[in-house]
């Protein structure tokens, strides 16, 4: 059921809040409001450790000595938390992997740490979002 507030705000904020809506293509103020709401949200949920839902993308070089085989090696110590894993050959040298992860927060990152420190690993990056079950 939807609920009606009003909200104050400075004039200043309240324009610069409205370039921000129209810049980010928001429809109306509501629901740029119950986005930033969600964000926030789901920022306290990867803060306080909870059961969260990620994307971690990896590129790598796997002509590095060993490094494929590390890089399954950590999926495998950390097969609780991987939904999914999706291999991309993006050419001659390079790979792409997105691994779909749940957990707790600190577990997922700390996997995604030990992904990005390993040799050969051209970028790692944590997409962080959320089981869905506490938004609305
Ligand atoms: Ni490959």
């Amino acid at each position: 059921m939807l609920k009606r507030f009003s909200i104050s705000l400075e004039e200043d904020l309240l324009e610069d809040f409205d370039a921000f809506i129209r810049q980010k293509r928001y429809e109306n103020r509501s629901e740029a409001i119950r986005d930033l709401i969600r964000s926030s949200f789901i920022r306290d949920e990867w803060q306080t450790d909870k059961d969260v839902m990620g994307v971690i993308t990896l590129v790598y070089d796997h002509h590095q000595p060993k490094l494929q085989k590390k890089v399954t090696e950590l999926q495998h110590d950390y097969h609780q938390q991987i939904v999914s894993t999706t291999h991309v050959h993006m050419d001659h040298d390079n790979c792409l992997e997105v691994i779909i992860v749940r957990g707790q927060a600190g577990v997922v990152k700390e996997l995604t740490d030990s992904l990005k420190s390993l040799r050969g690993v051209r970028d790692a990056k944590l997409a962080m979002s959320s089981t869905g079950k506490h938004l609305h």
